[in-house]
């Protein structure tokens, strides 16, 4: 590759709709680096989308998934790596991404991750009696882990997805 000369693979990592797909692969255009997405792989894998997945497999099944996943995309060459919201959540995870890459949080608060996934039908954690009460429990139970990644960068509703990935460089 011709691009940016990447220290580390830079994982994503934070809630839904916190726009680690949208802006990792924004980030990886304008560096010139490959993007990698952690769902998109399992998906491609399984001849399966991630609900599919959840409903026929269940969550479980997912993130042994997505860790082989993760462990497997570590360990190409140097990238712009996003990953499902609960990918940074258990510690052997945690553990490898810090080891193999630097972790970067997409930083959006509640609101703002609210607005841009309540009219999503593809987050099988929000098909629930109350979608807004289960994001906001969500929210509140990882905030405390997103805040371990290396680096966190804060979204704002004004900001498009090319200010987020210029903030994102400005923070590598
Ligand atoms: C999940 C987030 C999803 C996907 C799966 C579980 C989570 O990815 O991995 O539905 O636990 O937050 P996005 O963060 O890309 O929506």
């Amino acid at each position: 590759h011709q691009g940016y000369r990447l220290k580390k693979t830079v994982v994503l990592v934070g809630m839904m709709g916190a726009g680690k797909t949208a802006v990792g692969r924004a980030v990886a255009a304008r560096l010139a680096v490959p993007f990698l997405d952690s769902d998109a792989e399992i998906e491609a894998a399984a001849n399966l989308s991630v609900p599919e997945i959840f409903q026929r497999d269940g969550e479980a099944f997912f993130r042994k998934r997505e860790s082989e996943v993760i462990a497997r995309l570590l360990k190409q060459e140097r990238c712009i790596l996003s990953t499902g919201g609960g990918a940074f959540l258990a510690e052997s995870n945690r553990e490898m991404i810090s080891r193999d890459g630097v972790s970067l949080w997409l930083n959006a608060d509640l609101p703002l991750l609210w607005q841009r996934v309540r009219h999503k039908e593809s987050r099988p954690l929000l098909r629930t009696p109350n979608p807004y009460a289960t994001l906001a429990e969500i929210y509140r139970a990882r905030v405390p882990v997103y805040e371990k990644a290396d680096i966190s960068v804060t979204c704002q509703p004004s900001l498009s997805i090319e200010a987020m990935a210029s903030r994102v460089i400005a923070a590598l």
